[in-house]
């Protein structure tokens, strides 16, 4: 399908902890260092609306959110941070990198929630229209590592980190269903390696496929 914008879209994928949001961060660098124009963001990225709806959902004390409701909320927020903040950028033709977009549903929801991933990608394909990334990264790492990580650094644990460790185990699982899906637009990256190594490999992943 033709795109709708000429700038370029990414997201970067992975379990809790893998280390995306510091992946991410040394991207950034390099960006900087090789005066390439990026707009970062992350789900729900500093949209308001998106920003409350994620609140809620995150809550500790909503034990008894539905799993379908967990998954409209999700698609909701992910539809207002598209709009307000995504698609202004991808028009104006700017590199946009977002830290989770529609897998992380697909993923968690679809697979790990049991929902189903082709239903949890139906309502998100009426929250994104044909928004879909141009390319996403998949951090590899296994869950047990990304939550070892977690807490050796004591990030304060949200509503779905509290999830089983067979939770996590499923989240890593639809992934992998989901690399094998979309095998075009996914690039799997060895998260066991420094940030700075997993940065490089996927700034020269960048320059290549924007390229093409
Ligand atoms: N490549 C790495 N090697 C070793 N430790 C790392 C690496 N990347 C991140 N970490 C550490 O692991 C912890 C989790 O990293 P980070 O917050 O980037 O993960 P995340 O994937 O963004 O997690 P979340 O899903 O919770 O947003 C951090 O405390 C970080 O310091
Ligand atoms: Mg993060």
């Amino acid at each position: 399908m033709k795109k709708k914008y000429s700038g370029f879209f990414i997201s970067i994928e992975g379990g809790d902890g893998v280390g995306k949001t510091t992946a991410i961060k040394s991207l950034e660098e390099k960006l900087k260092q090789n005066g390439i124009n990026y707009y970062l963001t992350r789900e729900p990225g500093g949209s308001k609306i998106s920003e409350s709806i994620r609140n809620i959902i995150l809550d500790k004390n909503n034990k008894e959110e539905d799993p379908k409701t967990e998954a409209l909320l999700y698609a909701a927020s992910r539809r207002q941070h598209l709009v307000e903040i995504v698609i202004p950028r991808l028009e104006k033709g700017e590199l946009v990198i977002t830290d989770r977009y529609i897998d992380s549903s697909l993923a968690y929801q679809g697979y790990a929630r049991g929902i189903g991933i082709k239903k949890v990608y139906l309502i998100n394909s009426f929250a994104i229209d044909n928004y879909l990334p141009d390319l996403t990264f998949f951090l590899e790492l296994s869950p047990q590592e990304g939550l070892k990580r977690i807490s050796n650094n004591k990030r304060a644990v949200d509503r779905l980190d509290q999830e089983k460790e067979s939770f996590h185990q499923k989240v890593y699982d639809g992934y992998h269903i989901l690399i094998k899906k979309y095998r075009k637009r996914f690039v799997v990256v060895d998260a066991s390696k420094t940030p700075d190594e997993i940065a490089n490999f996927m700034f020269n992943k960048i320059l290549e496929i924007k390229q093409k």
